[in-house]
């Protein structure tokens, strides 16, 4: 546990040598254009990185939540726009189809995602449902054929502009809350499927995010993922597997601001002496690294529970929240230790403070991982 193996130190060392050599320098470009990394992913995609818990039968690389987190965390450490991209295809797309699909859900839909060819998007929050999951008004009607016919909206869509395979919700009574969401896997060829407005964000810019809009789209009562009405469950499961991604990105991000802010406050002088030799900048850099090494621990037995097959909700939001507040706290430092500079676009630490804000709102916002934390501690 407090050790890597050595298959897991390759792996980590694969991901670091591709997120530091092939992702970082174009990472500055991506912010400023908004550009979608399509190459990278194809690269990533290559490299089994798109698809690491899919079996090979399926083109993936069938390896655990631990591997997981830490390539994760050094493709965030590189560009965080990037890592997110990966994080919703493997824990988004590909784990629910794969823990909840058909066999021949698995057979059309999972090779193309692990390769990278297709993007994959997942479609749960709606305006009247971000926090309140339940709340899902995208009205799912049966036909007497055994199809579906979806009409509603999805917005906040990571991915959703590229994406070719979505795994989305949809009510069939909304009166009922969660009880009768149903999970569906759709095609953005799919007669009555639309990308709608495509946000401006503030950060992880090489990631794009839009509204999705569902007008008759008619779906195949094939594509049902899991059974009727037993769809929010595919959604809260799916989402625990999704937190302890996100808190791997966080890490990425923590770690490149104290490794930024080591390098600077070694470098620049005040009152005739490194800053890295003044208290202050001490205590920080103590604080952000202390904080670094607990969320590391956090993220590692979350994973390590996920992959005894053990139900882990506290453990992934306990991760996910203190990773993510710690990448906010430790790119907040990043900056202050580099005094105005850090406030200049020309600093990767600007980025990395905008880049972090995110963590800690999707995926559930902190507040929400606090309400899971209290269900799993008080029952
Ligand atoms: N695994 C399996 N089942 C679960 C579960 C889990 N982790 N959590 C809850 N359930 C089940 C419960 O057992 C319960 O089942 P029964 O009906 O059989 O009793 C059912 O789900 C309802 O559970 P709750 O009563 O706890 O549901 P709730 O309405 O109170 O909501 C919540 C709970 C935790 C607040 C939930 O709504 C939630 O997670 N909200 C946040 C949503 C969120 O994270 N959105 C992010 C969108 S995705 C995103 O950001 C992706 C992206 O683009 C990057």
């Amino acid at each position: 546990m407090f050790e890597l193996n050595e298959e897991q130190q390759s792996i980590r060392d694969l991901a670091r040598d591709f997120a530091r050599n092939e992702i970082m320098p174009g990472a500055p470009e991506r912010d400023r254009t908004h550009a979608f990394p399509a190459e990278l992913i194809s690269q990533l995609g290559e490299m089994g990185f798109m698809g690491m818990f899919v079996p090979e039968k399926y083109g993936g690389t069938e390896l655990d939540v631990f591997s997981y987190v830490l390539a994760l965390e050094e493709i965030c450490y590189a560009d965080a726009g990037v890592g997110v991209v990966m994080s919703v295809q493997n824990s988004l797309v590909e784990w629910p189809i794969l823990a909840f699909g058909t066999e021949e859900q698995k057979q059309r839909y999972l090779p193309g995602l692990c390769s990278g060819e297709v993007i994959g998007c997942y479609a749960l929050t709606e305006p009247e449902a971000g926090s309140d999951a339940g709340a899902q008004r995208t009205k799912a009607v049966r036909t007497d054929d055994g199809d579906y016919v979806l009409n509603g909206s999805k917005i906040w869509i990571t991915n959703a502009p590229q994406a070719g395979t979505i795994v989305t919700y949809a009510n069939m009574e909304p009166e009922a809350r969660h009880k009768g969401v149903c999970a569906f896997i759709l095609q953005s060829d799919m007669p009555g499927y639309s990308v709608g407005k495509v946000e401006d964000k503030m950060g992880i810019n090489a990631s794009s995010t839009s509204e999705l809009i569902f007008e008759d789209l008619r779906v195949p009562k094939a594509n049902l993922l899991h059974g009727e009405r037993q769809g929010f469950m595919v959604a809260m499961a799916t989402l625990d597997g999704g937190r302890v991604g996100v808190a791997a990105q966080a890490l990425g991000i923590a770690q490149r601001a104290l490794d930024l802010a080591v390098a600077y406050a070694n470098e620049r002088y005040t009152f005739g002496k490194p800053i890295a030799k003044h208290q202050a900048i001490q205590w920080k850099i103590a604080d952000m690294r202390t904080r670094i090494e607990a969320a590391r621990l956090l993220i590692w037995r979350a994973a390590w529970m996920k992959d005894q097959g053990q139900r882990a909700s506290g453990h992934c939001s306990m991760a996910k929240l203190y990773a993510s507040e710690t990448a906010n706290f430790c790119a907040y430092e990043a900056v202050q230790i580099h005094g105005g500079y850090g406030y200049s676009r020309e600093y990767e630490v600007e980025r990395l403070y905008r880049d972090a804000r995110i963590t800690t709102l999707y995926e559930g916002t902190s507040e929400i991982q606090r309400l899971v934390i209290a269900k799993d501690t008080l029952g």
